[in-house]
């Protein structure tokens, strides 16, 4: 029971929060006398155990937290549902916190109230936390100031709350591997993932063109017309790519020197198919959990390279000190109107649908957002 306690309170909460001491058994003679540094009580999305995570989270409540001289509290205001959460909660994700643990990595949030050594933030800013930290799927955090960079109230919530993972990505992917042209051509797969999205807006910005690969899958014409509004110039399924000379269907476009893999599998395959010689395939999701086969006249005919990129990575490096203006850049993309993607905000007490369709348990949805 003592290590449970401790593990609580390294998530900032206090050890009355386990499930084992339910709110209820709290006075409220306990908090008598320290009102004025103590969060209100949270509801959060926790899991003791990895596994499923329609079986292994719910919806709990929490009681206050103290604020130390350092702290913020933040009233969380919305956090989306990543593949990456998932993979956090199945315990097949390289980074886990210790369990138990509340879901979530990235969100907004507004500043409720500050301990009495905070300088830099005030009550009602917005803050993201930056980089994402573990525990946003609750409705109040407490954590240090430095935890948390604030942003401009001029965006829609749901954009503030996804900007930190995807949209990041997508930027460094297309900066940090080959130097690119306008003219260019870039491929990738899984093109309607919000990483995806946020591709084809960037590339277009640099005046790269895009080709876009999308699975077979119901409303697949709906979706190939909603990413050519963001400026995709071509976007097939991954069935209309079966065809014996593959590369006709480029068109006008010069041949793809960057490939970026979302998928695998064969999906993989057919980026590297399309990629021009000495081009290059970054790797950086899974969601078929299929492997990448690399056909070896693709390395001695082809000279493709293989690369791999994670954000996680990036932000503990020396290059992350940039992180914030390249946020708040990409901040401004979505204020002028030339990044947008495709999201649902669901209230939390809707938690457990919008994790099915998370999931893909009713086939694909736009990116699911809570709002707390
Ligand atoms: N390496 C990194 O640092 C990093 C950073 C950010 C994201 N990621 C990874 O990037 C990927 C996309 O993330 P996101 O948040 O942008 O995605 P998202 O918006 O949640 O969209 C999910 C995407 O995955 C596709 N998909 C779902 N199940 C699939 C399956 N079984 N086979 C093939 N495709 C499937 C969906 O296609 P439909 O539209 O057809 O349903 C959709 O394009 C994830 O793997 C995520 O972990 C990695």
């Amino acid at each position: 029971m003592a290590s449970l306690r401790l593990t609580l309170r390294s998530l900032g909460v206090s050890h009355r929060s386990c499930p084992r001491f339910p709110l209820s058994r709290i006075t409220s003679n306990t908090f008598r006398g320290f009102a004025t540094n103590l969060s209100p009580p949270s509801k959060a999305v926790v899991y003791e155990q990895q596994g499923p995570p329609d079986q292994v989270t719910r919806v709990i409540d929490l009681p206050p937290v103290e604020l130390k001289a350092n702290d913020v509290c933040v009233k969380m205001l919305a956090a989306p549902i990543n593949p990456s959460d998932i993979n956090r909660i199945e315990g097949v994700y390289p980074a886990r916190p210790i369990l138990p643990a509340i879901g979530g990595h990235e969100g907004v949030g507004e500043v409720y109230s500050v301990g009495s050594g905070v300088c830099n933030l005030s009550v009602g800013d917005w803050v993201i936390p930056s980089p994402p930290s573990f525990g946003t799927w609750q409705t109040y955090i407490v954590k240090e100031e430095t935890v948390w960079h604030k942003i401009d109230k001029d965006v829609p919530m749901e954009y503030a709350a996804t900007i930190n993972v995807n949209p990041l990505t997508a930027l460094r992917m297309l900066e940090d591997f080959v130097k690119l042209s306008p003219g260019d051509t870039i491929i990738q797969n899984g093109a309607t993932s919000i990483v995806g999205q946020c591709v084809i807006q960037l590339a277009r910005i640099q005046g790269v063109h895009s080709v876009n690969i999308i699975r077979d899958r119901v409303g697949s014409e709906e979706a190939k017309g909603k990413l050519k509004n963001l400026g995709a110039d071509e976007v097939y399924t991954e069935s209309q790519l079966e065809v014996k000379n593959i590369k006709s269907l480029l068109g006008d476009l010069p041949e793809p020197i960057l490939g970026f893999n979302c998928v695998g599998g064969s999906a993989a395959s057919l980026v590297l198919k399309l990629l021009r010689q000495g081009g290059t395939m970054v790797t950086y999701g899974g969601m078929s959990r299929k492997p990448v086969t690399v056909p070896t006249s693709a390395f001695i005919f082809k000279d493709l390279a293989l690369r791999g990129f994670w954000l996680q990575k990036w932000t503990n490096s020396e290059k992350a000190k940039d992180c914030i203006p390249m946020i708040d850049h990409i901040l401004t993309l979505v204020k002028n109107g030339k990044l947008k993607y495709e999201m649902e905000l669901v209230p939390l007490e809707d938690f457990s649908t919008a994790l099915d369709k998370a999931l893909g348990k009713s086939g694909s949805h736009p990116k699911q957002v809570i709002r707390f």
